[in-house]
């Protein structure tokens, strides 16, 4: 193999050598992992086994089609049928839909510079897609309830299964990044990646909650979502990690609109706001000493009939002009390598919430998915810093239900 690597420089050569190495990766794992459908297969059949599950041809199939997009709202008024029809044609939706943005997402895989796709933990997440493909094309028409089951199960166990997956790549581009030349080609795989998965998992979370008989729900959309609760949910849960922490957290105040009301998926927000709400805290936590005068954290949300805005406004002394624009940036730094523990994700602590070290720290991987995200969904995340104050950070989102276009899952 690395004489392959040193000698050639034909992409194609490269490709085929990489899709190698994914089939014996593919014929360890199946022989050693026991997924929860039971797909694997005795060891004896393995290789067989592995060449169907590597179906090239297909995946390239998929990968030349387009998405198709759909909008909150044709989700919400897309009616609920007593009948359930609604959920049926929802499955059928997605066994169509899936495998063409999984497919995807697996072209972005090939695309990787030869070295860095073949680091085992991201070649673990690749192979995690193909067989999702796999799984999902191949499962029978959905024609009646008693295929729609099977179905739903499988999605579910898969979005357990892919619960790691950011986690996971931000291990595998830490390891191979004395590797990367182009910083840029992996900003654009990781947003890419980041937010197709995102809504791939919205969807597939939407169909499972359509079963569900939920007050004031249709699927994942709250329709009567509250900025303030959920705001007020964050607060609580980033007290807590502050408080394991630093063993103390500044006070949080929310002001505002704080009574409205509308229409929205609460996910996404709840991930970029813990986000925000653990780089405030940390930073007036760090560069207030003293208890006593600690200034308290400030969120004020705004409405209207287009967006509406949360700003999060710290006191922390801001964010130095030498590093504000690398707040961005996807970091793949060890925990203490950089000089600045601002830029250094500390082991990716943003996204190890379940990892007791470097929980609140910042700047690593949270921000930039959480800006990818944000863009996502028809919004912008921006930060205003004043040096030797504090930062303010707006996140603005589109509403799905406002005067102007929504974004589209
Ligand atoms: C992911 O979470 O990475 C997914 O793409 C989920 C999907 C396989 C159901």
């Amino acid at each position: 193999l690395s004489k392959v690597c040193r000698g050639s420089f034909n992409p194609s050569v490269q490709s085929v050598f990489r899709e190698k190495i994914v089939l014996q990766n593919l014929i360890s794992i199946q022989s050693n992992r026991q997924f929860s459908d039971g797909y694997s297969q005795p060891k004896e059949s393995t290789q067989k086994a592995v060449t169907s599950f590597y179906n090239q041809s297909a995946i390239d199939a998929s990968a030349s089609k387009a998405s198709v997009r759909l909008t909150p709202t044709s989700i919400l008024y897309s009616g609920k049928s007593a009948d359930g029809s609604h959920i049926l044609r929802s499955a059928q939706y997605l066994h169509k839909e899936l495998p063409v943005r999984i497919a995807h997402r697996i072209a972005g895989f090939r695309n990787l510079p030869f070295i860095v796709g073949c680091n085992p933990t991201i070649l673990s997440v690749h192979e995690m897609y193909i067989r999702a493909f796999h799984l999902i094309s191949e499962f029978p028409m959905i024609t009646d309830f008693e295929s729609e089951e099977p179905f739903s199960r499988m999605l579910k166990n898969l979005l357990d299964e892919h619960k790691d997956v950011v986690t996971l790549l931000a291990e595998g581009f830490k390891e191979s990044r004395k590797h990367i030349r182009d910083e840029q080609m992996v900003k654009n795989f990781l947003d890419r990646t980041l937010t197709s998965r995102l809504g791939i998992r919205m969807l597939a979370e939407h169909h499972l909650a359509l079963h569900d008989e939920r007050p004031n729900f249709v699927g994942i959309i709250c329709v009567n979502f509250s900025p303030k609760k959920l705001i007020e949910r964050k607060v609580d849960f980033a007290t807590k990690i502050c408080e394991l922490k630093f063993g103390r957290a500044p006070n949080v105040r929310i002001n505002g609109h704080l009574n409205t009301m509308f229409p929205y998926i609460a996910q996404p927000l709840d991930y970029i706001l813990q986000e925000i709400l653990k780089n405030a805290m940390r930073a007036t936590v760090e560069n207030h000493l003293d208890n006593v005068n600690m200034p308290d954290v400030t969120v004020t949300i705004a409405n209207n009939d287009i967006d509406f805005v949360i700003r999060i406004s710290d006191r922390g002394n801001g964010i130095p002009h030498n590093i504000v624009r690398k707040v961005w940036d996807y970091h793949f730094t060890t925990a203490g390598q950089s000089d600045n523990h601002q830029v250094d994700g500390g082991l990716f602590g943003n996204i190890m919430e379940n990892r007791a070290a470097g929980a609140m720290h910042g700047f690593g991987f949270g921000l930039p998915a959480s800006k990818a995200y944000a863009e996502y969904l028809g919004g912008t995340l921006t930060i205003e810093s004043m040096q030797g104050i504090g930062t303010d950070v707006y996140l603005r989102l589109r509403h799905i239900d406002g005067k102007k276009e929504s974004f589209r899952i």
